[in-house]
């Protein structure tokens, strides 16, 4: 089976090849073709999975599959043909374009962060037209491939491209898993894999509402339970008396909305914004890698075996321990634990995503899909975050319990907010682009997000698309 992985020189790609290298089931993945615009960024990733190779043969059973043989490619086209699986990680404008998304909304003393608020609708406007010429391509030249999107903002994104790709791109995100994972643990679930969430919502804005043993709902234990409520991330985040009050456990992310004002405070004032910190960390990642290679051969292994692959483990460390960390400040959360850091795992759900299709092994994961009735207040083609069927037919979302009245009026707003960006993005209409600015709830004006647009047109070239009406 061949997978394409667009973005394919960006950091988390080895994460994704970790999964592949531990599945030696039949029918696994056994061709990777990793595509990016940037020659110097595939050189140093290919590194570090030859080391990654290397571990596992030393460290495997005797017998163990070869590893997947990798592939380079800047030429989309190439990489796309013949392709079972695409996998999109792309980052549109890189880390500067998100540092200047947080940067621009936090001048205006709005929030500005990879995917929500302000910042989430300048990236989205970026990445919707290089989302919808990917879909394009791959139902032209890859008609029966699958598209994985983890490309942020992934709901937004995904539903960019399901008008081209219909229910053949589904969207992954880890939050939902790990969230329902850390709540399984904490009331001590025998197999938190085997318990049915009843979480539903947008990615990044969605809520956890139930979650069932055996066809009984053991949330309530944990609202019961002051100390285990205390006890794990999202309880540390929130604090035990909202999530009383709410009755639900919300996805980290709706930190920026029930904290909104302190989590601005506490951007505003750090150091460096997430993006900037991300941006010098892996420039500093990709020197390193660089500095040892050989220019006339540029697959040539590192200086010494096993460097790339260190140098990248490190690095994946800290910024999985700096993760959230003013967020986490501003609540006086704490460091994250062991169990914290242990997240869902997007590259498991990807793979459990690619097998199930594949394989026809029918499982169930929250992912990013067409609504399909699921949600009484939005359209059938809206995308959402919610539990799925998934076997060789695709994807199909399971009824969930509907959604209360202040769940479902973020959803529509922020769904209204969405598709002003497609709107946008298809249209190349400012109008629209101010729109969506201007109606979503973290945006307390017309005229903020008037200078909103003009503050991103000036920091991304990429935004040129967009045409005064
Ligand atoms: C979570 C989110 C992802 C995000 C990732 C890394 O897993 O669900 O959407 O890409 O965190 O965040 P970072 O700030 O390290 O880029
Ligand atoms: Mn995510």
């Amino acid at each position: 089976m061949r997978l394409t992985i667009l973005g394919g020189g960006g950091f988390r790609v080895p994460l994704v090849y970790g999964a592949l290298l531990s599945d030696r089931a039949e029918g696994r993945v056994t061709h990777v073709t990793l595509h990016d615009l940037d020659p110097a960024r595939l050189a140093a990733i290919a590194r570090v999975l030859t080391d990654q190779a290397a571990r596992a043969r030393a460290e495997g059973v005797p017998d163990a599959p070869p590893a997947p043989e990798v592939r380079v490619t800047t030429d989309l086209d190439e990489a796309l043909r013949g392709a079972d699986f695409v996998f999109s990680a792309i980052r549109v404008g890189g880390l500067a374009g998100r540092a200047a998304d947080e940067r621009v909304a936090l001048d205006e003393g709005v929030l500005g962060q990879e995917t929500v608020g302000a910042g989430g609708i300048a990236y989205g406007l970026r990445t919707v037209p290089v989302a919808v010429d990917i879909a394009r391509r791959v139902a032209r030249l890859a008609p029966d491939a699958w598209v994985i999107n983890f490309t942020n903002p992934a709901g937004l994104v995904t539903e960019a491209m399901s008008r081209h790709l219909g229910s053949r791109v589904i969207g992954i995100c880890d939050s939902p898993v790990g969230l329902a994972r850390r709540v399984a643990r904490t009331l001590g679930v025998a197999d938190p894999a085997a318990a049915r969430a009843d979480y539903v919502g947008l990615n990044h804005l969605g809520w956890l509402r139930g979650l069932y043993v055996d066809d009984r709902d053991v949330l309530p234990e944990l609202f019961a339970d002051p100390d285990r409520l205390a006890s794990f991330e999202e309880g540390r985040l929130f604090g035990t008396d909202w999530l009383r009050s709410l009755g639900s456990v919300p996805n980290e992310y709706l930190h920026y909305y029930y904290f909104n004002r302190e989590a601005v405070t506490a951007y505003r004032q750090a150091k460096q914004t997430r993006g900037a910190f991300l941006h010098d960390q892996q420039a500093r990642f990709y020197d390193e890698l660089a500095a040892g290679q050989d220019p006339a051969d540029p697959a040539a292994p590192a200086v010494r075996e096993g460097a790339a692959w260190d140098a990248w483990d490190r690095t994946r460390a800290e910024r999985e321990a700096t993760y959230m960390a003013e967020n986490r400040e501003a609540a006086g959360a704490g460091e994250r634990t062991a169990d914290d850091l242990e997240s869902g795992g997007y590259e498991y759900v990807a793979l459990a995503l690619m097998r199930a299709i594949a394989r026809d092994e029918r499982t169930t994961l929250i992912l990013n899909v067409r609504n399909r009735g699921v949600l009484s207040i939005l359209d059938e083609a809206a995308v959402i975050e919610v539990p799925c069927v998934v076997d060789a037919t695709g994807a199909r979302p399971v009824a969930v319990s509907q959604l209360s009245g202040h769940e479902a009026g973020l959803v529509a707003a922020v769904k209204a907010v969405e598709r002003c960006v497609l709107a946008a993005g298809e249209s190349g209409s400012a109008q629209e682009a101010v729109k969506a600015f201007a109606l979503h709830p973290l945006v307390d004006s017309v005229q903020v997000a008037r200078r909103l647009l003009e503050g991103y047109r000036g920091a991304h070239p990429g935004l040129g698309y967009l045409r005064k009406d």
